[in-house]
């Protein structure tokens, strides 16, 4: 199979890559010209584990290139997917169609015999349709079918997430669009992986419930965590209690300081605004996003507390500020809300990340970049444990409690515990929701 894949982003790059590991020949597009430039360069331009090995082995077997020139990936290509961003638009909360829509009406003119176009990014119920329109539109003889195929992979672990799916859900009109899509996932389908196949609608709205029930998941044991504190309850059993009932299932059930990254806020955003467009309102998703916002100034509430009421003039060292670990991605980070507080109120911000920098610089300013939790932590008065890297899961507490100015502790991932941090030497721990 020939494969053109449109958008070298944190989906389109891996399923690029991995499309060619399955043996396929792939052509990555992009429009910005440094990213080409890098990935011809070999290097991978977002972190995400074991992607610069697997990006170069496809390379090198001849099967995997990278170009700017789309015309040259589409022609001749089986298929094409379109995996290019859909941000929120500003000010109503849609799903911002516009990179979908321009790169539907350029591979309709650069289409040079039958492909199916294939959506891959998260669009809004319909949107399989208009892209079929804008083809049409732009080349009215092309031979042409359009395919759903949503993406569920996660950041961090988008490889094994993509070669070892759970499920992957294909969204059709078409018998012939039908057999170009089991041919492009036919080796996970001998491998014994669901490949589910359905109309187009059913697809596209199966990638934004599931989105937001996950986000619902997160939210709903954050607010179970606020009232664990003020009636004493401790949050992680009540989580490993609901997890064990098969019912529940124990993903997804972890406290902490409300959800972020680049799907969940802007898949909820756009799910409650399709719910308004169609007179039917996305209640709970609503609540889910009014919550969330709600978890991050509570956040931002427990930190001040730990500060004698107020950050002016303290030294606060913020460990992890990436939305999640294991990715450099920082959309819509909990950090994003969180640090801007604290720099706002006057506190003197030093911020520990293994991968935040590059995209952290920018959107964080006011803060001092460091290395190492150890130096960092010197002569501090509190440090914040915000997003959970592996290397801030066994720090030496002690090292720690012994160099800071005032041994205080926010441990927002619920990482540690309160009686190993106080034997450590720290004066005060707060978690959440214990
Ligand atoms: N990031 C995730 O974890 C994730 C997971 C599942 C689904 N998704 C969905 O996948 C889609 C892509 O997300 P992402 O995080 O990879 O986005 P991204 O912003 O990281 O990447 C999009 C890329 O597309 C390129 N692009 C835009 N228009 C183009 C055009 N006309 N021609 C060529 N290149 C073009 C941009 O330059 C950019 O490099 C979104 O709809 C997102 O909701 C993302």
């Amino acid at each position: 199979m020939r494969i053109a894949m449109i958008g070298t982003g944190y989906v389109g790059l891996v399923s690029g890559v991995c499309f060619s590991d399955f043996g396929h020949e792939v052509i990555c597009v992009d429009k910005d010209p440094k990213k080409i430039e890098m990935l011809e360069a070999g290097k991978v331009p977002i972190f995400e584990p074991g992607l610069d090995d697997l990006m170069a082995r496809n390379v090198n077997a001849g099967r995997l290139s990278f170009t700017t020139d789309l015309k040259r990936a589409v022609d001749g290509a089986d298929a094409v997917f379109i995996a290019v961003g859909t941000p929120t638009r500003r000010g109503d909360g849609h799903a911002d169609l516009t990179y979908v829509m321009a790169a539907a009406a350029e591979i309709g003119q650069a289409l040079t015999g039958y492909a199916v176009i294939v959506t891959k990014s998260t669009v809004p119920v319909g949107t399989n349709r208009k892209v079929a329109e804008a083809v049409r539109a732009a080349a009215p003889e092309a031979d042409f079918d359009v395919a759903s195929n949503p993406e569920f992979l996660r950041e961090g672990a988008a490889i094994d997430d993509f070669m070892r799916p759970d499920r992957v859900v294909v969204g059709v009109q078409t018998e012939r669009a039908g057999e170009v899509m089991s041919d492009i996932y036919r080796p996970l389908y001998l491998r014994d992986f669901p490949i589910m196949v359905t109309d187009l609608e059913s697809a596209e709205m199966i990638k934004y419930a599931a989105n937001a029930f996950l986000a619902t998941k997160i939210t709903f044991i954050n607010e179970i965590a606020a009232l664990c504190e003020r009636v004493g309850a401790d949050v992680k059993k009540v989580s490993k209690g609901m997890g064990m009932d098969g019912r529940i299932g124990n993903k997804f059930l972890h406290a902490g300081p409300g959800y972020g990254g680049s799907c969940f806020p802007k898949d909820t955003a756009a799910l409650a605004r399709i719910g308004q467009e169609h007179a039917v309102p996305m209640q709970i998703t609503e609540a889910v996003m009014r919550v969330n916002e709600g978890v991050k100034v509570r956040m931002v509430e427990k930190l001040r507390d730990l500060c004698d009421g107020s950050f002016n003039g303290k030294t606060i060292v913020v460990l992890g500020v990436t939305f999640k670990p294991n990715t450099d991605d920082m959309r819509d980070a909990p950090s994003l809300t969180i640090v801007p507080a604290l720099v706002g109120g006057g506190a003197h911000v030093r911020v520990v990340d293994p991968e935040g920098f590059r995209e952290g610089e920018n959107l964080l300013p006011g803060v001092q970049w460091q290395s190492d939790p150890y130096a960092a932590t010197e002569g501090a008065d509190l440090m914040v444990l915000l997003t959970e890297w592996n290397e801030f899961r066994a720090l030496d507490l002690k090292r720690i409690a012994g160099s800071m100015a005032v041994a205080r502790m926010a441990d927002l991932r619920n990482i540690y515990n309160r009686s190993d941090a106080m034997q450590a030497g720290f004066e005060a721990y707060e978690a959440v929701g214990r």
